[in-house]
Protein backbone atom coordinates (compact mmCIF):
# COMPACT_ATOMS: atom_id res chain seq x y z
CA UNK A 1 0.00 0.00 0.00
CA UNK A 2 1.17 3.57 -0.81
CA UNK A 3 1.18 6.40 2.00
CA UNK A 4 0.07 9.75 0.37
CA UNK A 5 0.29 11.89 3.35
CA UNK A 6 2.15 15.05 2.94
CA UNK A 7 3.27 17.78 4.91
CA UNK A 8 2.06 21.64 3.54
CA UNK A 9 2.36 24.30 5.70
CA UNK A 10 3.46 22.56 8.50
CA UNK A 11 -0.42 20.81 8.37
CA UNK A 12 -0.26 17.19 7.81
CA UNK A 13 -2.79 16.45 4.68
CA UNK A 14 -4.01 12.79 3.55
CA UNK A 15 -2.90 13.32 0.15
CA UNK A 16 -1.38 16.48 -1.81
CA UNK A 17 -4.23 17.72 -3.56
CA UNK A 18 -6.27 20.44 -2.40
CA UNK A 19 -9.72 22.22 -3.86
CA UNK A 20 -8.09 25.93 -4.43
CA UNK A 21 -10.14 28.87 -3.66
CA UNK A 22 -13.18 29.43 -5.94
CA UNK A 23 -16.93 29.51 -6.08
CA UNK A 24 -17.20 26.14 -5.24
CA UNK A 25 -14.93 26.49 -1.50
CA UNK A 26 -17.75 29.30 -0.66
CA UNK A 27 -20.31 27.12 1.32
CA UNK A 28 -20.13 24.12 4.08
CA UNK A 29 -22.64 21.75 1.99
CA UNK A 30 -19.61 22.18 -1.09
CA UNK A 31 -16.53 21.55 0.76
CA UNK A 32 -18.42 18.40 3.05
CA UNK A 33 -18.97 16.98 -0.40
CA UNK A 34 -14.98 17.80 -1.41
CA UNK A 35 -13.72 16.09 2.04
CA UNK A 36 -16.18 12.91 0.55
CA UNK A 37 -14.74 12.98 -2.74
CA UNK A 38 -11.14 12.84 -1.23
CA UNK A 39 -9.43 16.26 -1.16
CA UNK A 40 -6.75 16.73 1.35
CA UNK A 41 -7.25 20.34 1.96
CA UNK A 42 -9.72 23.38 1.25
CA UNK A 43 -8.91 26.92 0.66
CA UNK A 44 -12.22 29.02 1.05
CA UNK A 45 -13.64 31.62 -1.51
CA UNK A 46 -11.12 34.39 -0.99
CA UNK A 47 -12.38 37.51 0.88
CA UNK A 48 -11.88 40.52 -1.35
CA UNK A 49 -11.12 43.93 -0.14
CA UNK A 50 -13.07 45.17 -3.40
CA UNK A 51 -16.19 42.72 -2.31
CA UNK A 52 -15.93 44.43 1.76
CA UNK A 53 -15.66 48.54 -0.02
CA UNK A 54 -18.49 47.48 -2.84
CA UNK A 55 -20.70 46.29 -0.18
CA UNK A 56 -20.27 48.85 1.94
CA UNK A 57 -20.46 51.54 -1.16
CA UNK A 58 -23.70 50.21 -2.01
CA UNK A 59 -25.02 50.20 1.14
CA UNK A 60 -24.48 54.35 1.65
CA UNK A 61 -25.93 54.87 -1.92
CA UNK A 62 -29.32 53.32 -0.19
CA UNK A 63 -29.68 54.83 2.56
CA UNK A 64 -30.61 58.67 2.29
CA UNK A 65 -28.88 59.27 5.44
CA UNK A 66 -25.71 58.65 4.84
CA UNK A 67 -25.90 61.67 2.22
CA UNK A 68 -26.75 63.88 4.71
CA UNK A 69 -24.56 63.06 7.64
CA UNK A 70 -21.07 62.26 7.44
CA UNK A 71 -21.29 60.37 10.40
CA UNK A 72 -24.08 58.57 9.25
CA UNK A 73 -21.99 57.76 5.87
CA UNK A 74 -19.03 56.11 8.35
CA UNK A 75 -21.19 53.90 10.27
CA UNK A 76 -22.49 52.46 7.36
CA UNK A 77 -19.49 51.74 5.76
CA UNK A 78 -18.06 49.99 8.80
CA UNK A 79 -21.19 48.49 9.79
CA UNK A 80 -21.53 46.68 6.07
CA UNK A 81 -17.71 46.20 6.04
CA UNK A 82 -17.95 43.44 9.50
CA UNK A 83 -21.13 42.53 8.12
CA UNK A 84 -19.15 41.10 5.21
CA UNK A 85 -16.13 40.08 7.00
CA UNK A 86 -18.95 38.32 9.52
CA UNK A 87 -20.33 36.26 6.74
CA UNK A 88 -17.00 35.16 6.40
CA UNK A 89 -15.62 33.71 9.66
CA UNK A 90 -19.20 32.06 10.42
CA UNK A 91 -18.21 30.45 6.93
CA UNK A 92 -15.11 29.27 8.48
CA UNK A 93 -16.72 28.49 11.58
CA UNK A 94 -19.21 26.60 10.76
CA UNK A 95 -16.64 24.17 7.96
CA UNK A 96 -14.34 23.91 10.56
CA UNK A 97 -17.19 22.34 12.95
CA UNK A 98 -18.11 19.76 9.61
CA UNK A 99 -15.11 18.53 8.02
CA UNK A 100 -11.69 17.08 9.73
CA UNK A 101 -9.55 18.20 6.84
CA UNK A 102 -7.47 21.49 6.91
CA UNK A 103 -9.15 24.53 5.94
CA UNK A 104 -6.91 27.54 4.27
CA UNK A 105 -8.57 30.60 4.39
CA UNK A 106 -7.98 33.57 1.87
CA UNK A 107 -7.74 36.82 1.76
CA UNK A 108 -7.27 39.11 -1.58
CA UNK A 109 -5.11 42.09 0.06
CA UNK A 110 -3.49 44.85 -1.50
CA UNK A 111 -2.55 46.75 1.49
CA UNK A 112 -1.00 45.71 4.90
CA UNK A 113 -3.02 47.95 6.89
CA UNK A 114 -6.24 46.25 7.46
CA UNK A 115 -5.76 42.84 6.83
CA UNK A 116 -4.31 42.39 9.79
CA UNK A 117 -6.92 43.22 11.65
CA UNK A 118 -8.99 40.79 9.21
CA UNK A 119 -6.28 37.94 9.56
CA UNK A 120 -6.73 37.77 13.80
CA UNK A 121 -10.42 37.30 13.49
CA UNK A 122 -9.85 34.56 10.55
CA UNK A 123 -7.20 33.09 13.01
CA UNK A 124 -9.83 33.50 15.89
CA UNK A 125 -12.15 31.73 13.47
CA UNK A 126 -10.37 28.27 13.35
CA UNK A 127 -8.89 28.71 9.93
CA UNK A 128 -5.58 26.58 9.76
CA UNK A 129 -3.91 28.55 8.24
CA UNK A 130 -4.38 32.11 5.76
CA UNK A 131 -3.63 32.36 1.84
CA UNK A 132 -2.97 35.77 1.13
CA UNK A 133 -3.76 36.63 -3.01
CA UNK A 134 -1.65 39.49 -3.67
CA UNK A 135 -1.74 40.64 -7.09
CA UNK A 136 -0.23 43.85 -8.89
CA UNK A 137 -0.15 44.24 -12.04
CA UNK A 138 2.57 46.15 -13.15
CA UNK A 139 0.62 48.50 -15.29
CA UNK A 140 1.31 51.79 -13.74
CA UNK A 141 4.42 53.77 -15.95
CA UNK A 142 4.95 55.97 -12.82
CA UNK A 143 6.28 52.30 -10.91
CA UNK A 144 9.24 50.17 -11.20
CA UNK A 145 9.32 46.65 -9.96
CA UNK A 146 10.73 47.35 -6.59
CA UNK A 147 7.84 49.59 -5.85
CA UNK A 148 5.63 46.85 -6.99
CA UNK A 149 7.65 43.81 -5.37
CA UNK A 150 8.01 45.87 -2.11
CA UNK A 151 3.83 45.50 -1.92
CA UNK A 152 4.20 42.30 -1.30
CA UNK A 153 6.91 41.73 0.89
CA UNK A 154 5.57 44.31 3.34
CA UNK A 155 2.17 42.42 3.08
CA UNK A 156 4.60 38.80 3.70
CA UNK A 157 6.01 40.60 6.87
CA UNK A 158 3.22 42.16 8.82
CA UNK A 159 1.25 38.95 8.47
CA UNK A 160 3.53 36.79 9.01
CA UNK A 161 4.88 39.05 12.34
CA UNK A 162 0.90 39.77 13.15
CA UNK A 163 -0.41 35.85 13.08
CA UNK A 164 0.11 32.39 14.70
CA UNK A 165 -1.06 30.07 12.27
CA UNK A 166 1.03 29.81 8.83
CA UNK A 167 0.63 32.40 6.19
CA UNK A 168 1.24 31.60 2.60
CA UNK A 169 0.76 33.73 -0.51
CA UNK A 170 -0.84 32.71 -4.25
CA UNK A 171 1.14 34.80 -6.57
CA UNK A 172 1.17 35.59 -10.41
CA UNK A 173 4.03 35.18 -12.80
CA UNK A 174 4.52 39.33 -13.43
CA UNK A 175 7.95 39.57 -11.99
CA UNK A 176 11.01 40.76 -13.59
CA UNK A 177 13.15 39.18 -11.55
CA UNK A 178 10.83 36.39 -10.82
CA UNK A 179 13.62 34.01 -9.00
CA UNK A 180 15.35 36.24 -7.11
CA UNK A 181 12.04 37.73 -5.88
CA UNK A 182 10.19 34.24 -5.24
CA UNK A 183 13.24 33.15 -2.77
CA UNK A 184 13.87 36.71 -1.34
CA UNK A 185 10.16 35.95 -0.63
CA UNK A 186 10.10 32.79 1.23
CA UNK A 187 13.06 34.28 3.78
CA UNK A 188 10.49 36.34 5.18
CA UNK A 189 8.27 33.92 7.45
CA UNK A 190 5.71 32.49 4.71
CA UNK A 191 5.12 28.98 5.16
CA UNK A 192 4.29 28.47 1.34
CA UNK A 193 3.70 30.17 -2.08
CA UNK A 194 1.14 29.42 -5.00
CA UNK A 195 2.55 29.08 -8.27
CA UNK A 196 0.57 30.50 -9.80
CA UNK A 197 -2.68 32.81 -9.76
CA UNK A 198 -4.75 32.76 -12.83
CA UNK A 199 -6.30 35.96 -13.90
CA UNK A 200 -9.34 37.34 -14.90
CA UNK A 201 -8.44 38.19 -18.42
CA UNK A 202 -9.91 40.62 -20.46
CA UNK A 203 -11.10 39.68 -24.44
CA UNK A 204 -12.69 41.31 -27.45
CA UNK A 205 -16.26 40.56 -28.83
CA UNK A 206 -15.60 41.66 -32.39
CA UNK A 207 -18.89 41.51 -33.51
CA UNK A 208 -20.60 44.19 -31.10
CA UNK A 209 -16.61 45.82 -30.84
CA UNK A 210 -16.48 45.91 -26.93
CA UNK A 211 -13.97 44.27 -24.22
CA UNK A 212 -15.83 41.30 -22.07
CA UNK A 213 -14.76 39.15 -19.82
CA UNK A 214 -13.26 35.10 -21.05
CA UNK A 215 -11.17 32.20 -20.27
CA UNK A 216 -12.72 31.31 -16.99
CA UNK A 217 -11.46 27.86 -16.94
CA UNK A 218 -7.91 26.73 -17.27
CA UNK A 219 -7.05 23.99 -19.85
CA UNK A 220 -4.51 21.45 -19.37
CA UNK A 221 -1.39 23.16 -21.75
CA UNK A 222 -1.33 25.62 -19.09
CA UNK A 223 0.17 23.26 -16.68
CA UNK A 224 3.51 24.23 -18.17
CA UNK A 225 4.07 27.70 -16.52
CA UNK A 226 3.80 26.59 -12.75
CA UNK A 227 5.56 23.35 -13.68
CA UNK A 228 8.66 25.13 -15.13
CA UNK A 229 8.79 27.84 -12.14
CA UNK A 230 8.30 24.75 -9.54
CA UNK A 231 10.43 22.60 -10.92
CA UNK A 232 13.31 26.12 -11.50
CA UNK A 233 12.20 27.45 -7.47
CA UNK A 234 11.60 24.24 -5.56
CA UNK A 235 15.54 23.25 -4.97
CA UNK A 236 16.15 27.14 -3.37
CA UNK A 237 12.96 28.10 -1.59
CA UNK A 238 12.31 28.42 2.40
CA UNK A 239 8.98 27.36 2.21
CA UNK A 240 6.58 24.78 0.35
CA UNK A 241 5.38 24.96 -3.06
CA UNK A 242 1.99 24.67 -4.44
CA UNK A 243 0.93 24.34 -7.78
CA UNK A 244 -2.21 26.04 -9.23
CA UNK A 245 -3.56 26.22 -12.97
CA UNK A 246 -3.33 23.86 -15.36
CA UNK A 247 -3.49 20.59 -13.38
CA UNK A 248 -6.79 18.55 -14.74
CA UNK A 249 -6.10 15.08 -14.52
CA UNK A 250 -3.58 12.52 -12.17
CA UNK A 251 -0.96 12.55 -14.46
CA UNK A 252 -0.75 16.99 -13.58
CA UNK A 253 -0.28 15.90 -9.53
CA UNK A 254 2.21 13.42 -10.58
CA UNK A 255 4.48 16.33 -12.64
CA UNK A 256 4.06 18.64 -10.17
CA UNK A 257 5.27 16.46 -7.38
CA UNK A 258 8.09 15.37 -9.73
CA UNK A 259 9.00 18.94 -9.89
CA UNK A 260 8.90 19.61 -6.43
CA UNK A 261 5.69 20.80 -5.07
CA UNK A 262 4.07 19.64 -1.80
CA UNK A 263 0.77 19.80 -2.94
CA UNK A 264 -1.45 21.07 -5.97
CA UNK A 265 -4.38 23.24 -6.03
CA UNK A 266 -7.78 22.32 -8.53
CA UNK A 267 -9.99 24.76 -9.55
CA UNK A 268 -11.29 24.06 -13.50
CA UNK A 269 -11.52 20.67 -13.46
CA UNK A 270 -14.11 20.69 -10.61
CA UNK A 271 -15.93 23.27 -12.49
CA UNK A 272 -15.92 21.19 -15.93
CA UNK A 273 -15.54 17.60 -14.46
CA UNK A 274 -17.41 17.55 -11.01
CA UNK A 275 -15.88 16.78 -7.81
CA UNK A 276 -15.76 12.92 -8.54
CA UNK A 277 -12.44 13.38 -10.76
CA UNK A 278 -10.75 14.14 -7.44
CA UNK A 279 -11.40 10.00 -6.96
CA UNK A 280 -9.79 8.97 -10.31
CA UNK A 281 -6.65 11.74 -9.35
CA UNK A 282 -5.71 9.28 -6.66
CA UNK A 283 -6.22 6.32 -8.20
CA UNK A 284 -4.35 7.48 -10.90
CA UNK A 285 -1.54 8.94 -8.35
CA UNK A 286 -1.34 5.34 -6.43
CA UNK A 287 -1.07 3.38 -8.95
CA UNK A 288 1.63 4.96 -10.94
CA UNK A 289 3.17 5.12 -7.19
CA UNK A 290 2.91 1.48 -6.97
CA UNK A 291 4.24 0.50 -10.76
CA UNK A 292 7.51 2.82 -9.92
CA UNK A 293 7.96 1.58 -6.43
CA UNK A 294 7.50 4.54 -4.58
CA UNK A 295 5.44 3.83 -1.11
CA UNK A 296 5.14 7.53 -0.05
CA UNK A 297 5.73 10.82 -1.91
CA UNK A 298 8.76 12.06 -0.50
CA UNK A 299 10.21 9.31 -2.48
CA UNK A 300 9.96 11.01 -5.59
CA UNK A 301 9.06 14.78 -4.63
CA UNK A 302 11.32 16.97 -6.39
CA UNK A 303 13.08 14.20 -8.42
CA UNK A 304 13.02 16.24 -11.38
CA UNK A 305 13.63 19.89 -10.54
CA UNK A 306 16.47 21.45 -11.78
CA UNK A 307 18.74 20.14 -8.85
CA UNK A 308 17.79 16.75 -9.16
CA UNK A 309 17.15 16.16 -13.02
CA UNK A 310 19.88 14.79 -15.77
CA UNK A 311 18.97 17.40 -17.94
CA UNK A 312 18.09 20.82 -15.81
CA UNK A 313 18.85 23.17 -19.02
CA UNK A 314 15.17 22.09 -20.66
CA UNK A 315 13.83 24.07 -18.16
CA UNK A 316 16.19 27.15 -19.10
CA UNK A 317 15.52 26.65 -22.58
CA UNK A 318 12.84 29.17 -24.27
CA UNK A 319 13.53 29.28 -27.62
CA UNK A 320 11.89 26.59 -30.32
CA UNK A 321 14.32 25.49 -32.58
CA UNK A 322 13.87 22.43 -34.74
CA UNK A 323 16.36 20.04 -32.59
CA UNK A 324 14.44 20.41 -29.12
CA UNK A 325 10.94 20.82 -30.17
CA UNK A 326 10.89 18.19 -33.75
CA UNK A 327 8.71 21.24 -35.22
CA UNK A 328 10.29 23.07 -38.47
C1 LIG B 1 -14.68 30.78 -10.99
C2 LIG B 1 -13.36 30.93 -10.30
C3 LIG B 1 -13.29 31.67 -9.10
C4 LIG B 1 -12.05 31.85 -8.48
N1 LIG B 1 -12.00 32.56 -7.31
C5 LIG B 1 -10.80 32.71 -6.66
C6 LIG B 1 -10.70 33.41 -5.44
O1 LIG B 1 -11.67 33.90 -4.87
N2 LIG B 1 -9.47 33.53 -4.87
C7 LIG B 1 -8.34 33.00 -5.43
O2 LIG B 1 -7.25 33.11 -4.85
N3 LIG B 1 -8.41 32.32 -6.60
C8 LIG B 1 -9.60 32.17 -7.23
N4 LIG B 1 -9.66 31.49 -8.41
C9 LIG B 1 -8.41 30.98 -9.01
C10 LIG B 1 -8.20 29.50 -8.69
O3 LIG B 1 -8.04 29.27 -7.29
C11 LIG B 1 -6.98 28.96 -9.41
O4 LIG B 1 -5.81 29.60 -8.92
C12 LIG B 1 -7.02 29.17 -10.92
O5 LIG B 1 -8.32 28.93 -11.43
C13 LIG B 1 -6.03 28.24 -11.62
O6 LIG B 1 -6.27 26.89 -11.30
P1 LIG B 1 -7.07 25.90 -12.30
O7 LIG B 1 -6.29 25.78 -13.51
O8 LIG B 1 -7.17 24.60 -11.52
O9 LIG B 1 -8.41 26.52 -12.53
C14 LIG B 1 -10.88 31.28 -9.05
C15 LIG B 1 -10.98 30.53 -10.23
C16 LIG B 1 -12.20 30.35 -10.85
C17 LIG B 1 -12.25 29.53 -12.11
Amino acid sequence: MVNLETQYLGLKLRNPIIAGSSGLTNSVENIIELEKNGVGAVVLKSLFEEQIHHAASHAIMQDESANLYPEAEDYIRHYTSQNEVGNYLRLIEETKKSVSIPVIASINCISNTEWTDYGHKIEAAGADALELNVAVLPSDPEKGSSDNEKIYFDIARKMTEELNIPVSMKLSYYFSGLAKTFISLSWTGIKGMVLFNRFYSPDIDIEHEEVKSSFVFSTPAEIALPLRWIAMLSPYVECDLAASTGVHDGSGVIKQLLAGASAVQLASVLYKKGFQEIGSMIETLESWMDRHNYTCIDDFKGKLSVAKNDNPAAYERVQFMKHFSGIE
